[in-house]
Parts: C-alpha cells; sequence; structure tokens
C-alpha cells in the first residue's frame, strides 16, 4: 500500500476516534443569580423502633464489646458527625401511631413492654424513649424530629408530650420530666403530626386527615424558644389529590407537607429485587423509578404553588430511598438490605434533586440511617460497615445551607432496550466562604462523558475533586471487605478559561471544588 494511502487511513481512523470520544459530551451553564439556600435539613435522617435501626443498631446491649454512651454506640455516633447529620426522625414511621411516649419515660425496669405488630411483631422493651432519643440527638449535635401518634394516640396524649418536652414552667408534665432526671426543656420544634395517615397511620381520606390535622395542631402548642414546625402528612408518591386537599384545607396551618417516594428497582411491591443481584437491565429501571422524585417533586410543588404562592409550606421528602428484597436469610419485618455502588448514584440523584429544588424543598430524611432499608451504617455484633450511601452524605455535606447555583445541563441520554434516561445531573452551590461546589452523577453504567461547564462571571482559579466509584454497579462494603467503595481523590477536572472541564467515568459520582 502507498505511503499517502496509509497516511489516509491512519488520519480517517484517529478522526473516528475523535468522534467516539466526542459523542459523550455534554454541556452546563452554571449561574450566579439567586439567593436561594440549600437548607441543611435536606440532609436528614430518619430512625425508626424498626428491625435493627434502634435496637442492635444505635442502641446496643450493656455487654457490647464497643464504646458506647449509656447504651448509645458512639461510634456510629462519630460517623453520623463527620457528615453532619441535621435531623433525626423517630419513633417512625407507621410505629409512630402505635406509639404512646408515657411508655417509654421513668425507670427503665418498670417501663411496659408492647408488641411492634408492623415490624416483624417482635416485644418492643421501651428502653429507648424519649430521653434516651434526646440524648442521642444530642451526641450527634443534630435536631430532634418527633413523629406524634395521631392513628392510635388522642390530642391529650400527643398535647402533654409537647408539655413534657418544652415547657420551662410549673407543671405535671415538667415535674415528670425534672424526676426523669431532665429539669431543662429541650425545645424540640420539628413536629410530625401523624404519619402515612393515608395507611398504615390510619387508612383516612385527606379530608378527613385535614380535619384531624387542624384538631391536634390546635393543642400542638408553641412554648417560649420552641415554635412547632408541624409537618402533615403528605402524599404518597404521585397522589396529588392528597397534596390538593391538604393545601386547601390545611395550607399555611401546616410548616411542611410530608412527600414519602420509595425507589423499588422491580416497580412492584410483591417482589422489590435484589440489592446486590441485579443486571445492568434492572439497574436502568431502577434508576428510572428514582429519577421519578424529579416529576414528583415538581408536580407536587405546582400544586402547593397555586394555594402557597410565597412557598411558605415546606415540601418534607420524610421518607426516601431504594427499598429491595430483605437480605436472605433475615427477618423479613427487619428491611435489612445490602448497599451497593447503585445505592450511592441513587442517593446523589436524589440529593441532586432536593437541592435543585430547595425553594420549596427545605427537608427532607433518607430512609433509615442504620440496618434499614437504604442505610448509611450497617452493623453486625461490634462491626461496622459505612455504605457507599453514606459516603455520598459526606461528599455532599459541602451544600448545606450554601447559597443554590441554579444549573442547566444539555446532556446525552442513557438508552436500554429503546427506553431514554438522563445520563447525567447535577447540582451546585457557594458557601459562605465564596467555595463553589458542584455534585455530578454519571449513571450511565459504561460510557464516560466529558462536562464542559460554563461558570459565568464566577470567579475561580483552582478546581479539585472527589469522586466515588467501583468497578461493578454490584459491588458492596461488606465486614469483611469494609472498604471497598471510599471516596477517592479527583483529579479529572481542569480548567478552561472560565470553563470547568470534567470527565465523568462511568457510573460515578464526582463532587468538584472551585476556589
Ligand atoms: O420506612 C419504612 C416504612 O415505610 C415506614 O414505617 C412507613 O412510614 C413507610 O411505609
Amino acid at each position: 500500500m502507498k505511503k499517502s494511502v496509509q497516511i489516509l487511513i491512519v488520519i480517517g481512523l484517529l478522526c473516528a476516534i475523535n468522534r467516539l470520544s466526542y459523542a459523550q459530551t455534554a454541556k452546563a451553564t452554571i449561574s450566579n443569580d439567586s439567593k436561594l439556600i440549600i437548607s441543611k435539613h435536606i440532609y436528614g435522617q430518619f430512625a425508626e423502633h424498626l428491625g435493627r435501626g434502634i435496637y442492635d443498631g444505635f442502641w446496643v446491649d450493656k455487654n457490647m464489646p464497643v464504646k458506647k454512651q449509656d447504651r448509645i454506640r458512639l461510634d456510629i455516633v462519630e460517623a453520623l458527625k463527620k457528615i453532619k447529620i441535621p435531623n433525626l426522625r423517630w419513633p417512625g414511621g407507621c410505629f409512630a401511631d402505635e406509639y404512646h411516649w408515657r411508655d417509654g419515660i421513668g425507670p427503665r425496669l418498670s417501663r411496659p413492654k408492647m408488641v411492634n405488630t408492623n415490624w416483624g411483631g417482635v416485644v418492643e422493651d421501651n428502653s429507648f424513649g424519649t430521653h434516651e432519643f434526646l440524648q442521642l440527638c444530642n451526641l450527634l449535635g443534630c435536631e430532634p424530629y418527633i413523629s406524634g401518634n395521631v392513628g392510635s394516640g388522642t390530642v391529650q396524649e400527643m398535647s402533654n408530650w409537647i408539655e413534657y418536652l418544652n415547657f420551662d414552667g410549673t407543671s405535671p408534665m415538667t415535674a415528670m420530666r425534672a424526676q426523669n432526671g431532665h429539669p431543662k426543656p429541650y425545645n424540640v420544634t420539628f413536629w410530625g403530626v401523624g404519619n402515612e395517615s393515608w395507611g398504615c397511620g390510619g387508612n383516612m381520606t385527606p379530608e378527613y386527615y385535614s380535619n384531624e390535622f387542624r384538631r391536634y395542631a390546635a393543642f400542638a402548642k408553641n412554648y417560649p424558644n420552641a415554635t412547632l414546625k408541624k409537618i402533615a402528612t403528605g402524599p404518597s408518591d404521585a397522589d396529588y389529590n392528597w397534596t390538593e386537599s391538604l393545601m386547601k384545607n390545611v395550607g399555611t396551618r401546616m410548616w411542611g407537607l410530608a412527600l414519602h417516594h420509595y425507589t423499588l428497582p422491580t416497580g412492584d411491591w410483591k417482589d422489590k429485587g435484589s440489592a446486590t443481584k441485579f443486571t445492568r437491565e434492572d439497574y436502568f429501571k431502577t434508576m428510572q423509578n428514582t429519577l421519578k422524585m424529579e416529576e414528583l417533586v415538581t408536580k407536587h410543588s405546582a400544586i402547593m404553588d397555586k394555594y402557597d404562592p410565597n412557598k411558605k409550606v415546606a415540601l418534607v421528602v420524610d421518607e426516601w430511598g431504594i427499598w429491595t428484597n430483605v437480605e436472605p436469610g433475615t427477618n423479613p419485618g427487619f428491611l435489612f438490605q445490602q448497599n451497593s455502588l447503585r445505592d450511592a448514584l441513587i442517593a446523589g440523584t436524589n440529593l441532586n434533586i432536593f437541592n435543585n429544588h430547595c425553594e420549596r424543598v427545605k427537608m427532607a430524611c433518607l430512609a433509615q440511617a442504620v440496618n434499614v432499608l437504604q442505610s448509611l451504617i450497617l452493623t453486625k455484633k461490634e462491626k461496622m460497615v459505612l455504605t457507599p450511601t453514606y459516603h455520598i452524605f459526606d461528599m455532599y455535606k459541602v451544600h448545606q445551607d450554601a447559597r443554590l447555583l441554579p444549573i442547566k445541563l444539555d446532556a446525552p441520554d442513557f438508552e436500554m432496550n429503546g427506553q431514554k434516561i438522563p445520563a447525567i445531573n447535577a447540582s451546585a452551590s457557594q458557601d459562605a466562604a465564596g467555595k463553589i461546589h458542584i455534585s455530578f452523577v454519571n449513571i450511565d453504567a459504561t460510557k464516560a462523558i466529558e462536562v464542559k461547564a460554563d461558570m459565568g462571571d464566577m470567579k475561580w482559579d483552582t478546581v479539585d475533586g472527589q469522586i466515588l466509584t467501583s468497578a461493578n454497579l454490584t459491588d458492596i462494603n461488606t465486614f469483611e471487605n469494609p472498604n471497598k467503595l471510599k471516596i477517592a481523590a479527583f483529579s479529572g477536572a481542569k480548567k478552561s478559561g472560565n470553563n470547568v472541564i470534567v470527565t465523568l467515568p462511568a457510573h460515578s459520582v464526582v463532587v468538584l471544588e472551585l476556589k
């Protein structure tokens, strides 16, 4: 072959390779013109009396060989402090509507036992009650978020609980609190008026619950230094009628409206799919289901806007995350599941959605913190594992209380069997020190994507980053190999003019810091 022909072939090949690598490119435009703050409370957590969440999770046997304060595990506390969890929701969930708070105060040995009908029918010994929970929040440095019992409780019971927690004067409730070792009020402000009142919390219609909310809320009193942020049971998934009714009948009497949306890999409650054994098709479907959160938040917010154009009522996504079949061999009522790289991509995606909707979404709680559903932490006796989801909360903590920088993405799709979802999602913010953070999730299972992010007129000189990824989507951290997935330094971003050029590896989460 002539040399000139050979040269032409080589040039042709180079062009093809060039075209291939540029086939996966995206553009991001980041703007500086927003005053909205991403509330730190979007990064909240949930701990229910369910399975090994509280008992044998946060609260362990006095003989367990780990560092403890009372019976609270301090290794868990330290890990959660590191990621700055801002709030903890308790005691449920469905459990909240069968919980009677007086059973959980006073000398532990004389506390009555009860059956936990929702979760495995196990005996609840009430050793972890109000004071233990508030001691835990104090150690974590986070705000308590308590869900009161509307389903099987009374208005007086809830009203007394609030007085017990927050009143600083003389009353039978405050005398009892002092007798139980806490003369000073706790000043709890996040207050759930029931949970899933359309289901396990009482099977109510939205109209009936609206009236119940108004009645319970009337006796949920504000005490000095403790103005309640009352959070109503909100819709499940796409129940827009529930939102419409609550906004119409309750409106700004509530501080927040709770939305619950779980990501089911198969979309089927009877067989949700495995946490660790899934195909690329299963993965695609799971991500499609998790991205539904964008539509839910957008549509529920639009209904809220009709009644509350000034956005006084918060959308509180106080249960979210992936819900799979339980780990084989574990109690089906305990909801114990493993946590893979897929979970990390789900966490990053949902947090990006909440950040971008921070004008309406002012609070969210992942379900759940320890040993239940999409956990941050898994434990086995004295061993503890930080899950991939934990690492995402660690990487994203930089967004807490930072100013939103709205981001526009022009990105390719991730395609599977003729269906498409956006391959990339992202959010950006600027913290009080002026540092800019951009969090990207590349959902695409096989392709790296180069993003050119236009930073407009924002001033910055250097870019650093962190990444979480792994060879396989099914990779997990185990008690034997707890650091298979961990945060690594990321050097795939550079400055070009005032653009950031970043190459996001397939199935990865990257957080950049520009300063
Ligand atoms: O998080 C597990 C359960 O899911 C909660 O108890 C309930 O509110 C929801 O249905």
